[in-house]
């Protein structure tokens, strides 16, 4: 489980709430996986990411575009690489062992709760904060 934590607050509530969202995807996925329940709950997973990537994140890029953010490009193609690797979710589901790919699915939200969102997300969040937005 990993709780919600002040450091992975960007500030811009939108942002924050979505945030949450994935959040406790990853917990879900984990405690599924505890309970033995590994292929149902990536099923599940792997279609909840799908759609997070097509609309939370979508929401975010608008939010973005909109105020022209510098790193908007980079920040971009970050979402790109979101968007393909929960989009092969699906195909890599027909082949790979659950537990497996579970753990890698994990992996890479840990990775991008700390990386993107934690970094990329916050820095852009900063520059949206000193236009007034929350
Ligand atoms: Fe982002």
């Amino acid at each position: 489980m990993i709780q919600w934590e002040d450091r992975f607050r960007v500030g811009v509530d939108i942002i924050d709430i979505q945030h949450i969202t994935l959040l406790s995807l990853y917990n879900r996925l984990q405690s599924s996986i505890n309970g033995g329940e590994c292929e149902e709950a990536l099923r599940r997973t792997a279609k909840d990411l799908i759609d997070y990537a097509k609309k939370p994140l979508v929401e975010e890029e608008t939010l973005l575009k909109r105020y022209s953010v510098t790193g908007l490009e980079e920040h971009l193609a970050e979402h790109q690489e979101f968007k393909d690797y929960v989009l092969g979710l699906y195909v890599q589901l027909s082949f790979a062992d659950e537990y497996l790919l579970a753990g890698e699915v994990l992996e890479f939200l840990e990775k991008w709760l700390e990386e993107h969102i934690g970094q990329s997300d916050k820095t852009q969040a900063e520059q949206l904060r000193a236009l007034g937005i929350r």
